[in-house]
This record gives structure tokens, C-alpha cells and sequence, in this order.
């Protein structure tokens, strides 16, 4: 269809687009719901479907550790405000809560696919019964500056690992301050790469907990190692 045609999409270190939307808390202007936050947007293909229930449940039960590191937390679906509103009743008895609990984030409704088409979220194998592409699993972490610091595309048919994405946002806030990288696996408390463009002796002053430089074949002394700083 024309939607898929021409997904513009928004590229790391782009300003995200400070876009209108209806929510589940009423309209919003996107750059003032986040303020001086850090910022998450997640988008579900559609309401009442199970893979999403069960997303959306485990961001809920984790919005205390998405508070404690300062990001706020939005969902978005291409269904109504009111589907939203009636979905969010089954995702909080998914969690086992109580029936008058209310999710700790707002729902975008973007029935048209306008955002959808926007940040280039459509997922062209997933249709819904007109044969419309449904959005697919996008999340996007925005900085304080509004810029995309992170994004990451799965189709409607993969879940995603909630655990992964606090993951990156320890590393993009840790690596935002610090000029180190975190390697694979990394976990907050682990050891960090030291950036291959500072310079040994910078490096040394740099990180005082110490560099550890690891041998390899080629004599490169790229593998150096500090404590997380
Ligand atoms: C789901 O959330 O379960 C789902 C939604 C659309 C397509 C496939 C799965």
C-alpha cells in the first residue's frame, strides 16, 4: 500500500519529531511530555493481541527502574484512546492487579498510522483485515536533547526483552558522561572499554582505576579495559 511507499523513519542523533498525539491522558506535545528526561516510546501492532499484552505488562511492572534512571515511558498503538483504555484493563489483570489499576504510562492512539508512517514503524508482513501493515516492535530511547540515542526495529511476530533495553539505557546514559564503550553482554558494575580515540597517556590520567591493555596477535593495543568509572 501507499503507507509502506515512502517511511521516512528517524536516524540516531536526529531531534525526534515533537509530534501531537491523543492519548490515554489526553493530547500531548511530545517534546513537553518528556521535559528534561530521558525518553522511551515503544509501538505495539494492535490492542487485544496477546505478544503485546504480555509486553506491555512487563514495561509496566518495570517502570520503577525506567523512574529511578529518569526516562519517561510511552506505548503506542494504532487503535483508539477508548480500545486503549478498555486494553489497559486486561494488561493490568495480566499482571495480577487490582481492577481499578491504571498503567504507569500513557498509550499514544495513532489510528490513522500518521506516527506510525512518521518514525517508520509499519511492519509490511503484519496486515490487518484490510490489508493495512499493523506497526511493528520499535523502541526508541531519546535524550535529554530530544536526539535518538537508540532504536531498535522488531516485527510484529518477535516480542521483545525488556531486560536488554534497561540494559541499553545504562549504557547510553553511563557512555553520555563517560568516554568509555560497553562491551558485549555488558551489565551496569561491569568492566568498560576504553574509546579506541584516546590516547594511551590520556587514557591513564583519564581513568585512574586503571587500564588493562590485552595482548593480541596484530601487537594493536585496542582491547583496553577500565572499571565501570
Ligand atoms: C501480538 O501482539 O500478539 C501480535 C500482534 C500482531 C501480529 C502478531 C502478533
Amino acid at each position: 500500500t501507499g503507507l509502506t511507499a515512502a517511511m521516512p523513519g528517524v536516524l540516531l542523533g536526529d531531534v525526534f519529531p515533537n509530534f501531537e498525539a491523543d492519548t490515554t491522558i489526553g493530547k500531548i506535545q511530545f517534546h513537553d511530555f518528556l521535559g528534561d528526561s530521558w525518553g522511551i516510546l515503544f509501538s505495539h501492532p494492535r490492542d487485544f493481541t496477546p505478544v503485546c499484552t504480555t509486553e506491555l505488562g512487563r514495561a509496566a511492572k518495570l517502570s520503577g527502574e525506567f523512574a529511578r534512571r529518569s526516562v519517561k515511558m510511552i506505548a503506542l498503538s494504532i487503535d483508539s484512546v477508548q480500545d486503549h483504555l478498555a486494553w489497559s484493563k486486561d494488561i493490568v489483570a495480566y499482571n495480577g492487579e487490582a481492577p481499578d489499576s491504571t498503567l504507569p504510562f500513557p498509550i499514544i492512539a495513532d489510528e490513522k498510522r500518521e506516527l506510525a508512517v512518521q518514525l517508520g514503524m509499519l511492519d509490511p508482513d503484519e496486515k490487518d483485515k484490510d490489508g493495512i501493515p499493523l506497526t511493528a516492535r520499535c523502541v526508541f530511547v531519546i535524550g535529554p536533547d530530544k536526539k535518538l540515542k537508540l532504536s531498535i526495529l522488531y516485527p510484529a511476530t518477535t516480542g521483545r526483552n525488556f531486560d536488554e533495553i534497561l540494559r541499553t539505557v545504562d549504557s547510553l546514559q553511563l557512555t553520555a558522561q563517560k568516554r568509555v564503550a560497553t562491551p558485549v553482554d555488558w551489565k551496569l558494575g561491569d568492566s568498560c572499554m576504553v574509546l579506541p580515540n584516546i590516547p594511551e597517556d590520556e587514557a591513564a590520567k583519564l581513568f585512574p582505576a586503571g587500564v588493562y591493555t590485552k595482548d593480541l596477535p596484530s601487537g594493536k593495543k585496542y582491547l583496553r579495559y577500565t572499571p565501570q568509572p
